[in-house]
């Protein structure tokens, strides 16, 4: 099953719950939410007190994306306010394996995100320890950039790894993808899609995420 997970960095902050609520009626299965703390990344976001306030208001998979250094300091807190999924960049920890092991105690899915530069050969080790892999098409820290081809080459690598290896974890990819680069994207064999500015810049936000759906199913 292809996944959307539509990220609330784009969407009109003055009426979330209305914004969540509209993308979760249209089918939206995952929230994707981004952590910025302003030193990993240029940016800073909202922290496990927002997470906590839209908790009630959404079935939907909370997966996090922490942007953030030291991301173990802030593990518990994000489980605490009703996080699904947990991730953190690999070039943020030092022992993968642990913070992977630590999500687990906490009784969240543990993925590992990699930005453009980084090599697969940076998470090559971990993989038997994740629930996802997230892979940054763009640099991490804004919404509305356009998609690196480099980054999207190393999916169907990465997918080759799984299949060799035969592991089971849900690949995941965040920044610059659209409905024009839809099936491209889908084509590498990826099954989560990130998309922030394609669906909440849109003018009709679910009719969007509709769209979204649409095109997934010729994949399924
Ligand atoms: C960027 C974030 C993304 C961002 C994607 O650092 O991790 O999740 O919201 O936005 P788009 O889909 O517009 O590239
Ligand atoms: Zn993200």
């Amino acid at each position: 099953m292809i996944i959307l997970a539509p990220s609330l960095l784009s969407a009109d902050f003055s009426k979330l719950s209305e914004e969540i609520k509209n993308i979760e009626e249209a089918g939206a299965q995952y929230l994707h939410l981004d952590v910025m703390d302003g030193h990993f990344v240029p940016n800073i976001t909202f922290g496990a007190p927002v997470v906590k306030c839209i908790r009630p208001i959404s079935k939907m998979v909370f997966d996090v994306h922490l942007m953030i250094e030291n991301p173990e300091k802030y593990l518990e807190d994000f489980a605490r306010a009703g996080a699904d999924i947990l991730n953190v960049h690999a070039e943020t920890v030092d022992d993968l394996k642990a913070v992977m092991n630590t999500i687990h105690s906490l009784g969240c899915k543990a993925g590992v995100t990699i930005k453009p530069d980084t090599p697969l050969s940076a998470i090559e080790g971990v993989l038997e320890d994740v629930d996802m892999v997230l892979i940054m098409t763009v640099y991490p820290g804004f919404s509305g950039q356009k998609l690196i081809p480099e980054a999207l080459a190393k999916i169907p690598t990465l997918n080759q790894i799984k299949k060799d290896k035969g592991l089971d974890f849900d690949i995941q990819i965040d920044g610059g993808v659209g409905i024009g680069n839809l099936k491209e994207v889908l084509d590498t064999g990826v099954n989560i899609i990130v998309a922030g500015s394609a669906v909440f810049s849109a003018e009709n936000p679910a009719q969007a995420a509709k769209d979204f759906l649409t095109v997934f199913k010729e994949y399924e």
